[in-house]
């Protein structure tokens, strides 16, 4: 495989959840939105708010940036140029997600590049509504993603990924074969179990039925997590369907 320092960076990529108390500079962290903005982009259809609070932050990290998708602010060029917006919300929020997650991933790697390490919190769509209010968003403003940064206080080896074979396929899509869905899981599971990281997270994830948890630290990995969490959560759509509606987004169909 090549290796250049870009490649590496990336190669080197691990969250960061304990951080030293020292804030980054307001010019690092200029730097690291400002190499964000450069990701590819539908329209530039995000905002970034930026918390310095660290005392109300995940893991006591020095930043927090929640990273939206944001319509409000393209309605307002429109309006100037005497436009009315007819693409449906839907349409709008799914090329909005995509700039916004680029632009988060950027602001990752350049992070990485200072020594400055991040988490990415996936909560924020689910509690929408109260960061609507704390932070004073308009209607067509949706938190997607936020993103807990700072110095690392930890070293943790970089997490696995799937085998190649499971992600890239040329000109179709497979039928997975029984060895290839057990390397797949064997290389996750394997990989999470020798860094311990569900104990040292301390994030098992409980059953909600009254069936027995035949799991302990010593054989929960990141496959029976993954399960724990698609199995059990959100089955109802309206959920997120109501937190974008508090936030301008109807994506109901219309009959
Ligand atoms: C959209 C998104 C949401 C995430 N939410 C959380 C979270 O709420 N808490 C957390 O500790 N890590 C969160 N993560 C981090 C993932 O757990 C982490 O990226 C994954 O386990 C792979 O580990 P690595 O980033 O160290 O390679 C999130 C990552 C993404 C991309």
């Amino acid at each position: 495989m090549i290796k250049n320092e870009i490649i590496e960076t990336m190669l080197n990529h691990r969250s960061i959840r304990e951080y030293k108390d020292e804030t980054p500079s307001d010019e690092e962290i200029e730097s690291i939105v400002r190499a964000g903005m450069q990701a590819p982009f539908v329209s530039q259809l995000y905002s970034v708010i930026l918390s310095r609070n660290k005392e109300e932050h995940s893991f006591d990290a020095p930043l927090l940036f929640t990273i939206c998708a944001d319509f409000h602010k393209f309605e307002k060029i429109m309006e100037k140029r005497d436009w009315e917006p007819v693409t449906n919300d839907l349409s709008i929020l799914f090329f909005a997600v995509q700039d916004a997650c680029y632009m988060a991933q950027n602001m990752v790697t350049a992070g990485e590049s200072l020594g400055i390490g991040s988490c990415f919190l996936g909560a924020a769509p689910y509690k929408a509504k109260n960061l609507k209010e704390k932070y004073n968003l308009p209607d067509k403003v949706f938190p997607v993603v936020q993103l807990a940064m700072g110095y690392p206080d930890d070293d943790p080896s970089p997490r696995p990924r799937y085998p190649m074979d499971y992600v890239l396929f040329e000109d179709e899509y497979p039928e997975f074969s029984e060895e290839m869905i057990e390397k797949a899981m064997d290389e996750m599971d394997e990989g999470y179990l020798e860094q311990d990281y569900y104990r040292k997270l301390g994030a098992k994830i409980s059953i909600q039925d009254e069936k027995e948890d035949e799991y302990t630290y010593e054989n929960y990995s990141w496959t029976e997590h993954i399960c724990r969490k698609w199995g059990q959560w959100y089955p109802d759509v309206e959920q997120l369907l109501k937190q974008l509606k508090e936030c301008g987004f109807d994506i109901t169909p219309k009959d």
